[in-house]
């Protein structure tokens, strides 16, 4: 089992794009910077629940995982792609080739090496996405979010500035291990 897991306020960002209907409150609270009094509170538990459950049960190792489970964190992923796909390869025992290797360096680097035209292809630079909630969000709903959701391995922001600073990582510096 390779699980891939993503901070609950970047998973929530996502969501409120790609679900464009069923997230309308939060659109509606995000452009009037007002909670909307009938937004589903529901939905942040949903959230929530998605991103610990499966984490929780992994962290506890149990004996029916043991040499078969490994968690990676998508924002650690999109920050080390070479050296985690590497990991993610040994882990499964399968050899990673050149093609690979090149494909991953290819297609997370950042926009500094690129000609404008490749901005527009599948060239993408991964870090950047994997934080863009956080100039996505507001500071309101990334603060409720986070007192409704356990963060396991991410850190919490007290303050605009915190969350809008990006060398600011939120990412707790952990190594999530295979167990065996
Ligand atoms: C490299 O690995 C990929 C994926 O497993 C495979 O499709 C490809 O044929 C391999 N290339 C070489 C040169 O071994
Ligand atoms: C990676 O990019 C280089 C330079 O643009 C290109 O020559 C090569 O074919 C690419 N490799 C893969 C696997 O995408
Ligand atoms: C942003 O965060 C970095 C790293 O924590 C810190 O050194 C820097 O002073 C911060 N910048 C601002 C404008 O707060």
């Amino acid at each position: 089992v390779v699980q891939l897991v993503r901070d609950p306020r970047g998973i929530l960002a996502s969501r409120i794009e790609t679900f464009r209907d069923t997230y309308q409150l939060w659109r509606l609270w995000r452009v009037t910077g007002r909670r909307p009094h009938n937004l589903d509170l529901g939905q942040v538990n949903t959230v929530c629940e998605d991103f610990f459950r499966p984490v929780s049960t992994g962290l506890a190792k149990p004996t029916w995982l043991r040499g078969r489970y490994m968690l990676l964190r998508y924002e650690d992923l999109a920050r080390f792609p070479l050296q985690k796909t590497k990991a993610l390869y040994s882990f499964l025992a399968l050899v990673l080739n050149h093609s690979v290797e090149d494909w991953t360096i290819n297609n997370t680097r950042g926009s500094s090496d690129m000609s404008s035209r490749q901005k527009f292809t599948t060239v993408r630079d991964s870090a950047a996405n994997a934080e863009n909630w956080r100039v996505k969000l507001s500071f309101d709903m990334v603060v409720y979010t986070q007192s409704a959701c356990q963060l396991l391995g991410y850190k919490k922001v007290f303050h605009p500035r915190e969350l809008r600073n990006l060398s600011h990582s939120l990412v707790e510096d952990r190594t999530f291990l295979p167990f065996f």
